[in-house]
């Protein structure tokens, strides 16, 4: 595997010629890529001797290799050991002012950061937003460990054991196979919105985040993706295009569009199943006197619509064809009660291959980051995903999906 190590101005910089040793005599081609204030801890020969690369933290040197581009495209695992307050920074507003910030935007592989700085910065709320924002966005951030930091003081902050970050890094490489790679994926997110009028609407409270976990998720695997966004409020996933819908009708659209050569479908999003009848072009206003009761149409069911496009497509093939696309379709479902019956005949009833089942109310599923869910399986199957984060369903998901393409 190729393994680039950034190498950021701590003092535990010294503490990464350990990391590179671990990743080299385990069979690892290591890139070293520190910053300029690293350089100061640490010296190029130093990481050139135990890496057997040339070393720079500069975009100017080697320039007809394109290495601000090149080194981060082909990585396997980025690996950040000691990332100061200062990186994470930069890493998390994708400022691009020497090789390493180059690579970390180029990279759409695993990106690890084994933060190291005094309590103080670590706690600061600027630092901690950052590792919200690099979080959120599929990065891994490991707790700095507690103990003896530089001078006198102790507290969190301290660069954990090499051995331990290199066994996250193991972790984070096999966890994250590329086996939806050339794959075309469609993920839709959040939930819609119906306007009543230009002001108001009927929504509901999906956030998102399981749709995006779920986007993510492909990407790392290596799958083309294209994520249909209702209304969500989060930071676009790396490696995915995203197309932003209001409405059920746009989000419809919108799916169908991307669908039409996808391996995958993934209907994540809340989707109302009724709009006003009419949209009132102008404000409604309380001195228009009484109001007017709101009359609802019904809108398309777009998952049940997938599936049974691609029941007729096959039944005109005369045969099961594997050829006919979407291979498979995922849906949800949001039960509040008789969850696995009602689950069984809504994944009949819509024609999927896997249905994500979730209970909800009481805090449950929406806007939370955990969640708990059964998948069921055409077939029979069902598969009990236990409550932790989106990020574990979303990958239990990708496992089934992956197994069930030919
Ligand atoms: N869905 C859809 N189009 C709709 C409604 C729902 O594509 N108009 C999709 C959702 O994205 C989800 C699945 O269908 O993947 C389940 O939606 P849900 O609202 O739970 O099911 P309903 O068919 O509305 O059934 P019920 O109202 O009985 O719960």
């Amino acid at each position: 595997m190729k393994v680039v190590l950034g190498v950021s101005g701590g003092i535990a910089a010294y503490k990464a010629c350990e990391l590179l040793r671990l990743f080299t005599e385990s069979g690892h081609e290591v890139r070293v890529v520190p910053t300029r204030e690293a350089l100061k801890f640490v010296g190029a020969p130093t990481w050139a001797a135990l890496s057997g690369h040339p070393v720079s933290a500069e975009v100017w040197d080697d320039v007809h290799e394109v290495p601000h581009v090149r080194i981060g495209q082909r990585a396997d695992l980025v690996v950040v050991a000691p990332a100061t307050a200062d990186v994470l920074a930069r890493a998390a507003h994708g400022l691009a002012g020497d090789l390493l910030t180059n690579t970390l935007l180029t990279a759409r592989c695993p990106v690890v950061f084994a933060p190291a700085m005094h309590t103080e910065m670590w706690q600061h709320p600027a630092t901690v937003a950052n590792v919200a924002t690099l979080r959120e966005r599929g990065s891994v951030v490991i707790d700095p460990a507690v103990g003896r930091l530089t001078g006198a003081d102790t507290g969190p902050g301290r660069l954990p054991d090499p051995a331990e970050i290199f066994q996250v890094c193991l972790r984070v490489l096999r966890g994250r196979p590329r086996d939806l790679a050339g794959r075309r994926v469609v993920v839709s997110a959040g939930g819609t919105r119906e306007a009543i009028d230009p002001v108001r609407y009927i929504g509901n409270r999906s956030s998102g985040l399981q749709g995006y976990a779920l986007a993510r998720t492909a990407a790392a695997r290596g799958a083309e993706v294209t994520l249909v966004a209702a209304n969500v409020n989060l930071p676009d996933p790396a490696g995915a295009k995203v197309v932003r819908v209001e409405s059920t009708a746009e989000l419809r659209e919108a799916v169908l569009a991307a669908c039409g050569d996808a391996d995958v479908v993934v209907m994540a999003a809340a989707v109302a199943d009724f709009r006003p009848e009419t949209r009132h072009d102008a404000k409604i206003k309380k001195t228009d006197g009484e109001p007017e009761a709101i009359r609802l149409a019904k809108n398309p069911d777009i998952l049940a619509e997938l599936g049974e496009r691609r029941r007729s497509a096959r039944a005109d093939r005369g045969v099961e064809s594997p050829g006919v696309r979407p291979e498979v379709i995922v849906g949800f479902a949001a039960e509040t009660h008789d969850v696995i019956a009602n689950g069984q005949a809504k994944l009949a009833r819509k024609g999927c291959d896997l249905l994500v089942v979730n209970q909800v109310g009481e805090g449950l599923a929406f806007g939370t980051p955990d969640n708990a869910a059964t998948v069921l399986v055409a077939g029979g199957e069902a598969v009990e995903v236990p409550f932790g984060p989106k990020e574990d369903l979303a990958a239990a998901v990708w496992d089934l999906v992956a197994a069930r393409l030919s």
